[in-house]
């Protein structure tokens, strides 16, 4: 049994910033960031009105319209985010009152930084495996640009903000094949102390422990290390050939780090489909948000075989094989 995904959605905020923006804010330019990262423009949403929960609520309601389904058929949505609202409730419940899903779905939000949208369709895939749900919603949604000092070139032109969906339903097939791995010890060079506070915005000292706090090169090296061999490793867990995938489905936070996974694969970068030269890296919401593109512009079709990849703050990284 599988969860097959039957429909995508995504959402990104009308205000975009590009690198010619931001070089008017801090010391860079549309080449530094285009060399170095393949950003050139990425999505700020409007506080107010586009939060997070704002976000994935759209996203999902795209996913469901395209499954074609009844939201009262959804029995659970996992919602993936590092940058939520409010502590509690959570995302999924609040994309389970935008969607109109009835009181019977299971609702529950996991954090794994940006490999958290795997994690949650890892777990969305658990529960259907073994019988306990039949539909479900798998969000990643993030404002990330809510934790980024604007004043820092090193890490704020490498952020944006979005959310995508996909919609799992129950399906004869081989279950996802899939490896979790993590590395506190080596966790420190990407960190986040605190959750922004509505009423502490005045707060200097406090508003700096929210800002991301990086190792670029650290966090780069980490990257083009360790999510080769997972894949490499997934892959040899399938007992699938690199030669048999039809598309490697990678977080996108960085084009020399999908381009230097291709090479230490050995496979074609056109397999390597990007959108982040237009989002710049939405964490949790990337890999849903490019499957979305790619599924309207033609490239994704029924019957693809997908690796997914991604890896972020903890550390963590993950990746998974299975039939689109
Ligand atoms: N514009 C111009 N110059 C810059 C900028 C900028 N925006 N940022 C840094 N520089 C300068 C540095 O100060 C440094 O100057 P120096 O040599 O005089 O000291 C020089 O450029 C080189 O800096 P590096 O940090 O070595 O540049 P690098 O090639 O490593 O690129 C980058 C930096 C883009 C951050 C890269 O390291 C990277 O992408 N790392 C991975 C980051 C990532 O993916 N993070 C997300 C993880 S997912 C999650 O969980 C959120």
């Amino acid at each position: 049994m599988i969860g097959k995904i039957i429909g995508l959605g995504s959402y990104l905020p009308d205000k975009v910033v590009t690198n010619d923006d931001l070089s008017r804010i801090v010391d860079t330019s549309d080449e530094w960031i285009c060399e170095r990262t393949g950003i050139r423009e990425r999505h700020i949403s409007d506080h107010k009105v586009e939060t997070t929960s704002y976000m994935a609520g759209v996203a999902a309601q795209r996913a469901v319209a395209d499954a074609g389904i009844e939201a009262d058929t959804i029995d659970l949505i996992v919602a993936a985010s590092t940058t939520p609202d409010t502590v509690f409730p959570t995302i999924a419940c609040s994309v389970q009152k935008a969607v109109g899903a009835s009181e019977s779905c299971g609702c529950f939000d996991v954090n794994s930084a940006c490999p958290g949208w795997i994690a949650a369709f890892l777990t969305a895939q658990s529960f259907i495996e073994s019988g306990r749900a039949r539909r479900a919603l798998v969000v990643g949604a993030e404002t990330l640009s809510n934790y980024v000092d604007w004043t820092d070139r090193g890490t704020c032109i490498l952020f944006g903000d979005g959310a995508g969906c996909a919609v799992l339903e129950a399906s004869e097939g081989d279950p996802v094949r899939s490896i979790m791995r993590s590395s506190c010890v080596r966790g420190d060079c990407l960190y986040c102390a605190s959750m922004k506070q509505p009423d502490r915005l005045d707060d200097e000292e406090f508003i700096k422990s929210t800002y991301f706090q990086m190792a670029g090169r650290d966090v780069f090296r980490f990257a083009v290390t360790e999510v080769p061999k997972i894949i490499t490793d997934v892959l040899n867990e399938a007992g699938v050939s690199s030669d048999d995938i039809d598309w490697f489905i990678l977080h996108q936070a960085n084009a020399r780090i999908i381009e230097a996974t291709a090479k230490k694969l050995k496979m074609d970068l056109s397999k390597f489909p990007m959108s982040l030269q237009g989002t710049g890296n939405t964490s949790s919401a990337s890999i849903p948000s490019l499957m979305d593109v790619m599924k309207r512009d033609g490239r994704l079709v029924k019957g693809q075989k997908i690796v997914t990849a991604s890896f972020g703050a903890g550390l963590t990284w993950d990746a998974a094989y299975f039939e689109y």
